[in-house]
């Protein structure tokens, strides 16, 4: 097993092109251990070895606290993303209980009528930034439209939702990340407690609406720090993960204008191209786990309380696993295989919000093509400079027909 440095990771270069460092990984093996002084023990970059870790939940945990740092950190471990079992299975099951497949697909109708409107909106411009006219109100719609946020409410949420977001962050939580994160949590935890009051009082045929209704059935199966916690981090996790995939989506399709083509012509292929835009240009490129008992991956033992990197982005371009994954291919995916990548991760984790992110995805990306045809880039794409949630501030593009 090799030791290596994940130093280049945490530079301002590896966060902007952090696949050459992954192609290197791979080349050392599917897991290595990491060289004292860096915070993790051993970085995953195989793909199947990554699958194991994170389908192992009883051995590999979630970050998880009882004593909160301050308000930002008490969101999060508060929440599904930052507990293990049994209390993750509680939550989670609460969340599935209300988050339901029939509620998802129920979206259908809304997303393709926001879609429209978005694409009505950005049409004919000379100059419109791509991420803040449609690939963040698009998810931000659609999950207000699905836990009941009002949307004059939306726009005051997303320097927020993208505050607490930073802390995220791979090794890079500044005092002032911190407190930026700290003060949006605590202007956003009373406003989702006061909206789980009113759908108490008066229900209504949303989301937060059947989770207050599930957890008085389940004898209140959370407490109302983890209910808002918990909404909290869906809202978060649902649209700036979503933006970044239209954005980034976008990108990719505009910088190959044989697939912008292809896409338009046969929109059928949409749900491959939304597989391939993510497996390629991942907005979530890591998972943290720590071993709760010594364990074997890949032949590598990993001694108990280890911390361990999961490279679910790595993994994406694992060589072993995806023939040239250097090269964007949408036809390595038709929609019956779509869980063949960790975009999502895997086992109890597993991203609640995949279907409707998929379904966004393929309504944004659709309506783009198909509606215009000439889009481009109004100024250079700037590089993504983030590994967790990574893409786009600002996407300068014009929607007028070519005029040449
Ligand atoms: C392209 C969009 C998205 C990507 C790439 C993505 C990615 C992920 C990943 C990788 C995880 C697993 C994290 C881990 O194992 O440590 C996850 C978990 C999660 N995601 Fe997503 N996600 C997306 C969209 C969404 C949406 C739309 C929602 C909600 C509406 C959502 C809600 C969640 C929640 C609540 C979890 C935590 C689940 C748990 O811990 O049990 N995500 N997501």
């Amino acid at each position: 097993m090799k030791t290596v440095s994940l130093a280049a990771l945490h530079t301002e270069a590896g966060r902007r092109d952090p696949y050459p460092v992954y192609a290197w990984l791979h080349e050392q093996g599917p897991i290595c251990q990491v060289a004292q002084g860096e915070r993790y023990s051993f970085v995953v970059q195989g793909f199947e070895a990554a699958s194991q870790v994170l389908k192992d939940s009883a051995t590999f945990k979630v970050a998880e606290s009882s004593a909160p740092t301050g308000p930002a950190h008490a969101v999060f471990m508060n929440s599904m993303f930052f507990t293990n079992a049994p209390r993750h299975t509680r939550m989670r099951r609460m969340f599935n209980h209300a988050f339901t497949p029939r509620r998802v697909n129920g979206l259908l109708l809304a997303i393709e009528r926001m879609t429209g409107e978005l694409v009505e909106q950005i049409a004919g411009r000379d100059r419109v930034d791509f991420m803040a006219e449609f690939a963040f109100p698009l998810p931000a719609n659609v999950l207000g439209e699905l836990l009941g946020v009002p949307e004059v409410d939306r726009s005051w949420y997303r320097p927020r939702a993208l505050a607490l977001g930073a802390l995220l962050e791979l090794g890079a939580s500044t005092q002032e990340t911190i407190a930026a994160a700290d003060t949006a949590a605590q202007e956003i935890t009373p406003y989702f407690a006061e909206l789980a009051a009113q759908r108490r009082a008066q229900p209504r045929d949303d989301l937060v609406s059947a989770l207050v209704q599930a957890l008085e059935a389940d004898g209140g199966a959370l407490n109302e720090e983890e209910l808002v916690a918990n909404l909290i981090v869906l809202f978060n996790a649902g649209f700036v993960t979503t933006t970044h995939l239209l954005g980034n989506g976008l990108t990719l399709l505009m910088e190959r204008p044989e697939h912008f083509t292809r896409l338009r012509e046969r929109p059928e292929l949409a749900s491959s191209y939304v597989e391939e835009i993510l497996r390629f240009e991942l907005p979530t490129h890591f998972s943290l786990r720590w071993a709760a008992a010594n364990a074997e991956v890949a032949g590598v033992n990993i001694p108990q309380g280890s911390w361990v990197l999961v490279l679910l982005a790595a993994a994406n371009r694992d060589p072993a696993r995806f023939a040239e994954p250097d090269r964007f291919d949408p036809s390595r995916f038709s929609a019956a295989r779509a869980d063949q990548t960790l975009s999502f991760g895997a086992g109890a984790h597993y991203c609640l919000g995949a279907a409707l992110a998929r379904l966004e995805g393929i309504s944004g990306l659709r309506a783009l093509v198909a509606n215009f045809p000439a889009i481009r880039l109004a100024e250079p794409a700037g590089v993504p400079r983030q590994l967790m949630l990574r893409g786009h501030e600002q996407l300068w593009v014009t929607t007028q027909q070519d005029r040449s």
